[in-house]
């Protein structure tokens, strides 16, 4: 086992599935070792562990991959899910791959074009709800309490334990190391609690002696856990209107917000909210210094280390891994709207040298 190349099954000895899985090969993302980035930021050592990498371009997949396996062991007939985008996408796959229908629930006009088109051609029924992520979660959750569909959003504990194989992958890739500090984005707050859960395992199983500090990062727009986490509160005030560019995490209820306070507080880490300015910075950073390719709200994590290297809150000695969690294609507007446009030129030489030498 400690040869396997990383992937989700490599560990299916601490995965809760009893069946041959529904699988396309998720997990195994490339842990980069960053150090253009790490000079810029200011610290010592800096990985980005990408998830853009999985099979539809998010960490969604290695949720997914345990939860619908789950949901065929049980005998479950049809999944379902409300999303801002990438956990449906995942959901579309994996329904798709094991022969069962899919619905899921999106927030209308707010979600990135590549994540609808996934979830559209891998056969999903694609329901737009007239409101935001979280009255499509209340939603869903109601319809899958009334009829006999298997829910498959993070409350599903399924789903975190495909995702906590995102620490094992660290500190396999790390040469058994524990990293100080796992610096990732937080949306409705599941994988900052699976990720920790993972950590832990590996200390209970004794392979690790130490659990990394984990630091969630969130937009000031829609920063609810920041904001409880500031206050020293161990729940959160919801947020009636998020806003953000970041639309994968533009969740003012976070389902997994008292487990992500406790990961947060329990492992010595701490909350920070940044702008939408500030992550794009660090979505331009992390593709022209080091060739890494994120949606937006993946380039929070790098975005918040930033700040916080600045304001002194982390000392530049730590060894830091953030996750990218979404790929850069995911959301080709947002590109569009945030870099120069190309210039278009007549098609002869001159016009050509005039353009490549300006
Ligand atoms: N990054 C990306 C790219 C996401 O899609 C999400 C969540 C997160 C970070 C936050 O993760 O919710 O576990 O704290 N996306 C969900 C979705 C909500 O529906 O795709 P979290």
């Amino acid at each position: 086992l400690k040869t396997a190349p990383p992937s989700v099954w490599k560990y299916k000895d601490l995965l809760p599935v009893a069946i041959e899985p529904v699988s396309i090969r998720e997990g195994g993302t490339p842990l980069y070792k960053c150090d253009r980035l790490a000079e810029k930021i200011g610290v010592k050592e800096l990985y980005v562990k990408h998830e853009g990498m999985n099979p539809t371009g998010s960490f969604k997949d290695r949720g997914m991959t345990v939860g619908v396996s789950k949901a065929i062991e049980l005998g479950m007939k049809t999944v379902a899910c409300a999303s801002t985008g990438n956990t449906s996408a995942a959901l579309a796959i994996y329904g798709a791959k094991a022969g069962i229908p899919s619905v899921v629930l999106l927030p209308a006009g707010k979600v990135a074009l590549g994540k609808i088109g996934q979830a559209l051609m891998h056969g999903a029924k694609v329901i737009m709800i007239k409101g935001n992520f979280d009255d499509a979660l209340a939603l869903v959750r109601e319809l899958c309490e009334q009829e006999p569909i298997y829910l498959l959003n993070s409350v599903n504990p399924y789903r975190l334990e495909g995702q906590k194989t995102i620490a094992f992958e660290i500190v396999d890739q790390l040469g058994f190391k524990v990293p100080d500090r796992v610096v990732l984005p937080v949306g409705n707050a599941g994988n900052i609690t699976a990720i920790n859960k993972g950590f832990k395992e590996f200390v209970t199983l004794g392979i690790t002696d130490k659990r990394p500090k984990m630091t969630g990062i969130q937009t000031e727009g829609a920063c609810p856990i920041v904001k409880a986490y500031k206050a020293g509160a161990d729940n959160i005030t919801p947020e009636k209107n998020p806003e953000t560019i970041a639309t994968a995490i533009r969740i003012g209820d976070p389902v997994n917000a008292r487990k992500a306070l406790i990961a947060i507080k329990e492992s010595g880490g701490m909350a920070e909210s940044v702008t939408d300015d500030e992550l794009v910075q660090a979505q331009k950073d992390l593709a022209q210094l080091e060739g890494i390719g994120v949606e937006p709200a993946s380039a929070t994590s790098v975005a918040g280390l930033k700040k916080l290297v600045d304001a002194g809150l982390i000392s530049k000695d730590e060894t830091v891994v953030c996750v990218t969690t979404g790929h850069l294609l995911k959301d080709p507007e947002e590109v569009i709207s945030v870099c120069a446009e190309p210039v278009t030129v007549e098609a002869n030489l001159e016009a050509l040298r005039k353009a490549v030498f300006e």
